[in-house]
Parts: C-alpha cells; structure tokens; sequence
C-alpha cells in the first residue's frame, strides 16, 4: 500500500468545508482592502529564489525541493510566493497598469523540506498579500491592518503583533558592521549554526532559537540603533499610523527575518494558543525596496505578508470556527404588509452600497424570522414594523456586541457601515465600553 509523503496530508470531505470557508473570509477581507488575486506557477527557475531569498538563508541552502527536468531546466518548487510574485510583476509589467499601486493577493501550495511536526509541513499552504509602487509607511500599515483584519474576522484574539525595523540598505551596511564587530572575539562560544551565520548572514544569529537568551546576544547592538534619518523616520511614521488605526504591536527589536530581501519594515504575528503548540507565527511579512529591480524589474518598492493557512486553521480550533461559510451584514425583519414598501427600499439601499443582505419572503413570524437571521449568520438585525414606520425609526440589533438601539430610518445603512468601520470598544465579557477589568 502506497503511503502520503512524509510532512504532507490529505485533506478530506469533513475539513474541506472547513478550509472552503477560510478561503471565503480571505477573498471578502482582500475585497475590503483593494486587494486582487493573482496564481502563479508552482515552480519555477531555481536561480529566482537564490537572488530573491537569498543563498545563505536557511529556506534555500537546506529546505528547496530542486530538481533538473527533462529539458535539463534547473527547477525549485516554491518554497514561498513573494519571488513568484515578483517575477510575475515584472514579466507581465504589471507596474504599467491602470492604478499606481499594484495590490495583490495569492492563496496556494509552498514546499519546504523542513523537520514536520504540528503546524510544519512540507507541503503547507500560504495566503499572501504583496503591494508595489509605494515607500510609503502608508502602505507598510496598511499590510499590517490587512494581515490584522483577516485575524479578526475568525475572531481570533489572543494574538500579538511584532514589529522591527532594520532600516534601508546604508543602515543595513552600518549595523552589520558593528554586529560583526561586537561578536568577533566571542563567536566561537555560540552554536556552529551561528558561527556558519557569522560568516554568511550575521543578521540571522540575533533570532538564533539556541543562543537568543545567551548575555552576549542579549548585549548585542540593536537593528534599531543603526537607523540613518530616513529610516529612523520610516520606522517612526509606521507606529504612529498603526497606533492612529489602533492596531496593538509590540517592538521586538531581535526580529531580523529568515529571508534576505527585507528592507525597513519586519513583522510577525504570534498567536498564543494551545491549539497551536510550538509553530504560533502565523504570519510573516515586510518591506522589499530593492527585490524589484534586482530581479531585473524597475526600481519599484514593495512590502507584504504571508500567513501559514495550517496555522490559521490549527488557531481556528481554539475559537470553535464551525466553518459557517455564510454570513450577512444584515437580516431585515419587516413586520406587516403596510411595511413591506418601505422594508424593500432599506434592503435595495443596502444592498447597493454593498452590504451583504436578506430578508424573509414567506411572512414568517417575528421568532421564526430571528431564527432565520441566525441560520444566515446576520451580524445586524434590523426590525421594522408599525411603530418604527409611524415614527422613521428602525430599531437595530448588534449580534457581536448585543447592543441595540432605534435610529433614524433613512440612518440603517450608515448605521451599519460606521459599526462596521470602527468596531465597538464594548468588551466581550461585561459589555462595557472601555473596560480596564476584564482583560478583553
Ligand atoms: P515566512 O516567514 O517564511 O515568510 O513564511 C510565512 C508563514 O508561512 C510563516 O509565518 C508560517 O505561518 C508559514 N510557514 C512557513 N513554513 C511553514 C511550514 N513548513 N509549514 C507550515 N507553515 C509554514 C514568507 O514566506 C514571505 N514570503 C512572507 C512575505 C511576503 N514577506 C513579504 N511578503
């Protein structure tokens, strides 16, 4: 009998449903964000991936599937999608669209022959999102909000966002120079995968996961500390616009990356939970101002993410995602013939403005129509009847923080864009606004 590759897995009938509803999420936050899928090849020409990742990295000098193919092509399956991206970008010139920006997003099979263990696959999936044309922090935030958003909406929460820079190249050169300096004598007291870094790519020895704790790498210089003006400015403009979208980070100034390319800005998002067990980075990403025009491309900046797809569904676990691939912005309950009129033209206005919507065709009873909100997963439920149309009022229910309040009729739409623009502060125990205690 013929066995699944070691690090691989079928993924059958009772978790496709799963996995069909995590892809769903990730399509509708790339559409909120402006974001446009793009599927590339799942391998390509193995030299794209040593002058992308680079050769010294981990991921290219022991974790490629490389082989030669019939035509004697040297070929590497892909080990991640910004390279293919990238190429991609470049060969379609996709820089000389329609839109300055170019945003896109891809989901798909990555390859790495890694050690398997929970949430490490050699086989595993990734969903990405890169944007190009920008050296805007603007843009670096917006990355970040996105990777966040996509957390939130499987209500996940026990997460935290890392955050490093490592400046543009000029500060690169600087800080290497003094880590090497700084490490010279006492190198040999470090692991052998440290002193082979120390010679290659000293950078990566600041996140050794055997020496990280040791004095000397505790003392080491800092990225941070080596930042010219300009990326000092960079750096300090991203937190300023995070802390403005009230996006929560800490600054981890060891996080350097284990890809080359990096300039500037560096990310990770751990979730702390159990479900997850050692493997809790579920997301990775930053800036690239360089990789464009080393590939061959124009000089054209760019910055991303990706997530690990088996993680996020290993983190589903722990929030019991049921995998409800359905849900509405708003159920609309109208009550009474006379109503109907009016019920229809809030919908159609709704609708037109993009919110996901419904309503009962069958004049169903006030309880039987809640319930059918429900099943549709509605996050509002908005009802109106013969009072609320005496007075223009609709009285309006939020299922995620069970607020409830009668606003003005011509208000639903805008109502519920606002509530879904600035999610409430109410905390999810005491419903509370604000609230210091419970540690929402
Ligand atoms: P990365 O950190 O190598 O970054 O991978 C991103 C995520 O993929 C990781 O945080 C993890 O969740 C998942 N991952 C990596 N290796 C495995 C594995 N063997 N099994 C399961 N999951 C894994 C990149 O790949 C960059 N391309 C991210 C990026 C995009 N930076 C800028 N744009």
């Amino acid at each position: 009998m013929y066995q699944k590759i070691k690090g691989t897995y079928d993924l059958l009938p009772k978790d496709t449903k799963k996995w069909q509803a995590l892809e769903k999420t990730i399509h509708n936050v790339s559409k909120i964000y402006n974001y446009e899928e793009i599927r590339t090849p799942i391998f390509e020409n193995t030299e794209l991936f040593h002058r992308s990742v680079g050769l010294e990295t981990d991921i290219v000098s022991k974790e490629t599937y490389d082989f030669v193919d019939r035509g004697n092509r040297k070929i590497t399956l892909r080990p991640e999608g910004t390279a293919s991206v990238v190429r991609s970008y470049i060969e379609n010139k996709l820089y000389a669209d329609r839109l300055p920006i170019s945003k896109l997003y891809y989901m798909g099979p990555m390859f790495r022959y890694e050690r398997p263990q929970k949430g490490r696959y050699r086989q595993f999936a990734q969903f990405g999102a890169e944007a190009f044309g920008s050296e805007s922090p603007l843009l670096d935030a917006e990355i970040i909000s996105y990777a966040v958003s996509v957390i939130k909406a499987f209500k996940i929460k026990d997460i935290e966002v890392q955050l490093n820079s490592i400046g543009d190249q000029e500060s690169k050169t600087m800080y290497k120079a003094a880590l090497v300096t700084y490490l010279e004598k006492d190198i040999k007291t470090l692991c052998s995968d440290c002193q082979n870094r120390f010679e290659t790519n000293p950078l990566r020895i600041l996140d050794c996961k055997i020496d990280k704790d040791t004095e000397l790498l505790k003392n080491a210089p800092k990225p941070v500390d080596y930042l010219n003006k300009k990326s000092k400015n960079h750096f300090d403009k991203l937190c300023a616009y995070l802390d403005a979208m009230k996006i929560k980070y800490a600054i981890n100034k060891n996080l350097v990356r284990g890809l080359d390319y990096y300039t500037h800005t560096v990310f990770e998002v751990n979730a702390n939970l159990e479900t997850l067990g050692a493997q809790n980075t579920i997301c990775g990403g930053g800036r690239y101002n360089h990789l464009v025009s080393s590939l061959g491309g124009p000089n054209i900046p760019g910055v991303g993410f990706a997530f690990g797809l088996e993680r996020l569904m290993l983190a589903l676990e722990s929030v019991n995602f049921k995998g409800a691939p359905d849900y509405l912005h708003l159920f609309l309950i109208v009550l009474g013939e006379e109503q109907k009129e009016d019920g229809v033209k809030l919908l159609n206005r709704c609708r037109l403005g993009g919110l996901f919507s419904d309503i009962d065709f069958l004049d169903k009873s006030l309880k039987a129509q809640f319930k059918l909100a429900d099943n549709s997963n509605a996050r509002f439920i908005a009802i109106y009847g013969e009072n609320e149309k005496a007075n223009h009022k609709i009285n309006v229910k939020d299922k995620d923080t069970g607020k409830e309040i009668t606003i003005e009729r011509d208000q639903l739409y805008n109502h519920i864009i606002t509530e879904l623009m600035n999610p409430s502060q109410a905390c999810q125990t005491c419903k509370e606004e604000n609230c210091d205690n419970c540690g929402e």
